[in-house]
């Protein structure tokens, strides 16, 4: 059966930039490493910011996720040369647990006239007598980034590992139609055999002159010879849509579905894209009529209303169906924040976000993530805060072990949400702009309340992951906004230090919420209600780093928060392709 085996990272991310200029120019990354190294704060190369636990490639410049069955395989975009974007092949680490790495030797690379001048994203799919085949997005002409797809299959099934790749001699498999813009057509999704026996996959692109994003539908009887279906499968006033993502889920089920067979009335579909022009992950939940060959989004406003996996630093993820553990988990890519420069200095650029368990929550509306259960096998040394009360304008600090790579579990009790502060209408879907008001050092009634990670002894540097509870106008609802805010993560001066946020989902049953927060040096990913909502900033602190770095849970509000629990735990560092 198609248990879809391997999948591939879609994240080719900084290929835009580069749009224009495809005769890049070849720069010595070494003199270019010296001088850059002149101009960053000397805190910023330090490794001990340089995170642990989650996937990095030794050096360089990543981008890209994947998987496979009884060992985990992920492919990604790299460049093998620098830690910026160019040279780009597909990389190749296995896993057997997402958490331990080991790096194999590359998977695939421009060999073919097809993919000449580029090997960019694509996925995995795994045919019914077991074979796993990639479809990747080459480029064939040096003068222009013009799109066509390819597939490679493995030389030896045999090896667990994969290691090799062959070409066969009919590709590409798709060449964009007349119709289609050449520069932007890429991406294809996995493929799922469907009941009328054909294959279907999708590729992300854009029409009306690149206002409008689309999914195109293909088909195949044969895996070889593949046909569009005129309508794309779903489109939006977006932009281009880039590494598109489409799964079978059903509401109030943890267990994941397998795109070849699920079926019946209970079934939904999520339709992920990422918008190339905002640079986010955005998805609807909605049916899937495969005779029409129509998706349509439950919410009609879904399109603009844009859920997003994560309202921070989170870009071309991809899903895969995990047999092993009948679960479908997210990985996405997160970029460095800061200049071309520092991160030639550093020598690396570009992290995975913690692989992510992902189902639909029971009302149907929207997606929960949850970091997958593997990644609890690195806690070690635990720490508890019990039935603490946080009064206005107080933090109590969470002491006894090191905190620079952390996973903080932690439940909230708000005493009374009557100090709440009415919603402003203006700002009532523009969470970003309302946390970028109502920072975490803006006094509020109830809230900010969350925790101060990443900081120094002095707090003088400091990132607040926190909450903030709103009145809704008109139905006074309770209104939950929720907020990483890096503004003092750092005394460096000149990085990039946007304010994230996101509402949540809830009315806050009982006047309880949760947060969890994963932190790893220049990391903070956190998931505030059970995964409603989710948060991954990228922070270089100057002062909290290593043994210099405090944990503290604070309250900003007028109204006291009660901790009733909060458990911190240490993490250990997992084998990371032998870095
Ligand atoms: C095709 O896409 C490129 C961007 O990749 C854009 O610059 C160009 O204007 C588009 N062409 C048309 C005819 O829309
Ligand atoms: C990566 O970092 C830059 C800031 O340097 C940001 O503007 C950009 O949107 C980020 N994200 C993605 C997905 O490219």
């Amino acid at each position: 059966m198609g248990a879809l085996v391997i999948r591939v990272a879609c994240a080719w991310l900084l290929l835009l930039q580069l749009a224009g200029a495809s005769h890049v120019i070849y720069r010595d990354f070494e003199t270019e490493a010296a001088t850059a190294a002149a101009k960053v704060p000397p805190s910023i190369v330090d490794p001990l910011l340089r995170t642990g636990y989650h996937f990095q490639p030794p050096k360089n410049w990543i981008n890209a996720p994947m998987y496979y069955e009884g060992w985990y395989h992920f492919f990604y975009q790299y460049n093998p040369k620098g830690a910026v974007w160019d040279n780009i092949v597909w990389a190749h680490s296995v896993s057997r647990d997402l958490i331990n790495w080991q790096a194999l030797e590359t998977a695939i690379e421009p060999s073919i006239p097809s993919d000449k001048h580029g090997c960019w994203s694509g996925s995995a799919t795994t045919l019914p007598d077991g074979t796993p085949v990639i479809m990747y997005t080459g480029i064939n002409r040096p003068d222009m980034n013009y799109q066509v797809q390819n597939v490679a299959y493995p030389k030896d099934k045999s090896d667990p590992m994969l290691r090799e790749w062959v070409k066969p001699q009919h590709n590409p498999i798709i060449v964009p139609d007349g119709d289609i813009n050449a520069t932007q057509f890429r991406d294809p999704t996995t493929a799922w055999l469907s009941g009328d026996g054909q294959w279907r996959l999708l590729i992300g692109s854009a029409a009306e002159g690149g206002d409008r994003g689309v999914a195109y539908v293909y088909r195949s009887q044969d895996f070889k010879q593949w046909r569009r279906v005129q309508r794309p499968l779903h489109s939006a006033a977006t932009g281009m849509w880039e590494c598109p993502d489409f799964y079978p889920v059903s509401p109030g089920h943890t267990t994941g579905l397998d795109a070849s067979t699920a079926s019946g009335p209970k079934v939904k579909y999520v339709l992920k894209n990422s918008l190339d022009v905002r640079r986010y992950d955005y998805y609807t939940v909605g049916t899937y009529d495969q005779k029409a060959e129509r998706y349509v989004p439950d919410d009609p406003a879904g399109d603009e209303r844009h859920l997003r996996y994560d309202y921070g630093n989170f870009y071309a993820s991809k899903t895969f169906y995990d047999p092993s553990k009948q679960r479908r988990v997210l990985w996405g890519w997160a970029n460095e924040s800061d200049t071309r420069a520092h991160d030639v200095a550093k020598g690396w650029a570009g992290i995975q976000a913690i692989p992510r368990k992902v189902w639909l929550e029971s009302s149907g509306r929207q997606l929960l993530q949850w970091p997958i259960e593997e990644v609890e096998a690195l806690r070690h040394r635990p720490v508890t805060l019990k039935d603490t009360v946080i009064k206005t304008g107080e933090h109590v600090e969470v002491t006894g072990h090191q905190t620079a790579q952390a996973d903080v579990e932690v439940s909230f009790e708000l005493s009374s949400l009557d100090w709440a502060e009415p919603l402003d209408p203006a700002l009532a879907h523009d969470a970003e702009r309302l946390c970028g008001v109502k920072g975490a050092d803006v006094e509020g009634g109830v809230g900010p309340f969350g925790l101060w990670v990443l900081a120094s002894a002095n707090r003088a540097e400091r990132t607040a992951v926190f909450f903030r509870v709103f009145k809704a106008a008109g139905n006074g609802k309770p209104a939950v906004l929720m907020c990483t805010d890096p503004t003092k993560s750092s005394l460096n001066p000149g990085l990039y230090l946007p304010t994230f946020a996101g509402f949540v989902d809830t009315d806050l049953p009982d006047g309880k919420i949760s947060l969890r927060t994963l932190i790893d040096r220049s990391v903070v990913e956190s998931f505030g209600a059970g995964g409603k909502t989710c948060i991954l900033s990228r922070v270089y602190p100057s002062l909290a780093i290593d043994k210099n770095t405090h944990l503290y849970v604070f309250n900003n509000g007028k109204a006291d928060v009660k901790v009733s629990r909060l458990t911190a735990w240490q993490m250990t560092k997992p084998l990371m392709n032998g870095a």
